[in-house]
């Protein structure tokens, strides 16, 4: 292909320039399109919206960010490669690879300029992205575009999960504040409210194209969403395949224990994406639900529950 003249950093900084902005702890966000943004994901967003064409049986994986993305990463991909990829097989690639490294972040790939990248995956394609269904291309999202599945947590474990995360990179930052970002919704990717009802309304509306899972209950049956996640990729799981054990196995595959426990995964293994480059370690703390009862007050926990019942009154989604 030709050498693009301008990075989209580049092309789209006037853009950016314009877009209100604040700052959340270690990030300068800008709001785009009704969210705040990272201001360094928004020329790779225009890309993306400008660009990116499905092919019919791509899936897109949507999370808000640190609701479960490198589970659903770990899963689908080892659902959806099991042809290729045996998941009992010792020399499967999530053994040796963070799932970062096997699903790629589109919208990290357009604002690097690499939508080669893209086009040389293999059909089924699978790849994730942090943007609400709202700034997602209409190629993704009218009629003749492709499937979308997205996990989404209960809030108040997004904000411990969150707050861990940023402290890799801003030791001394305070629990409260990442709390009152979320809260008042000037947060990566926020508000998260409006984030998981872009996704919850098209599920509902459309259950073959946007499938919406929630991380607690893939902690409470794993087994019955990988199921349910290679039926909605087209490939469910056969009766051979159920006898031999294959669900099973997926699922060990990608248990927090294991993937933790892989050198991979490990302190010092390095970093995984380039958004924010963080050591591939960050992304298995504890995976449990309720660790928030560790870190707020219960007056904390009722206000931000607050919040989100009021926003979510009347849609059929609770946490
Ligand atoms: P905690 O910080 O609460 O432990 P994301 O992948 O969207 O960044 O979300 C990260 C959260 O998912 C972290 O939550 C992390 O521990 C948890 N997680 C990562 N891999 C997991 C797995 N295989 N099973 C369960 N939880 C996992």
């Amino acid at each position: 292909g030709t050498v693009p003249e301008h990075t989209p950093k580049e092309e789209f900084g006037d853009l950016v320039a314009a877009l209100p902005r604040r700052q959340q702890s270690i990030l300068e966000l800008r709001l785009y399109q009704g969210f705040w943004l990272p201001e360094h994901w928004v020329p790779g967003t225009v890309v993306f919206q400008r660009r990116f064409s499905p092919r019919p049986d791509d899936v897109v994986l949507a999370s808000y960010p640190k609701c479960g993305t490198t589970w659903l990463k770990a899963l689908a991909f080892a659902a959806a490669a099991r042809g290729a990829y045996p998941p009992a097989a010792p020399g499967h690639p999530l053994r040796r690879l963070n799932p970062h490294d096997c699903v790629p972040f589109i919208d990290e790939i357009f604002a690097g300029g690499e939508e080669a990248k893209l086009d040389a995956l293999p059909s089924p394609r699978l790849m994730n992205t942090h943007l609400p269904y709202t700034l997602l291309p209409d190629r993704v999202t009218n009629a003749g575009g492709c499937r979308v599945v997205y996990v989404c947590r209960d809030p108040k474990d997004m904000v411990v999960s969150l707050w861990h995360f940023l402290r890799r990179a801003k030791p001394d930052l305070s629990f409260v504040e990442t709390f009152e970002s979320v809260c008042d919704g000037t947060v990566a990717a926020g508000p998260v409210w409006d984030h998981v009802l872009s996704y919850w309304r098209p599920s509902v509306a459309r259950p073959d194209r946007v499938l919406f899972l929630k991380y607690e209950d893939l902690l409470r049956d794993t087994a019955a969403n990988v199921r349910r996640l290679a039926e909605f990729m087209g490939r469910p799981f056969t009766a051979a395949e159920e006898a031999a054990g294959d669900v099973a196995a997926v699922v060990e595959l990608c248990s927090f224990d294991e993937m933790k426990g892989l050198d991979v995964n490990k302190a010092g293994s390095g970093t995984a994406g380039r958004y924010c480059a963080m050591q591939r370690d960050a992304f298995f703390r504890k995976g449990v639900a309720g660790d928030w009862a560790n870190h707020m007050t219960p007056e904390m926990a009722a206000r931000l529950d607050g919040i989100i019942r009021e926003k979510l009154q009347g849609t059929g989604l609770d946490f």
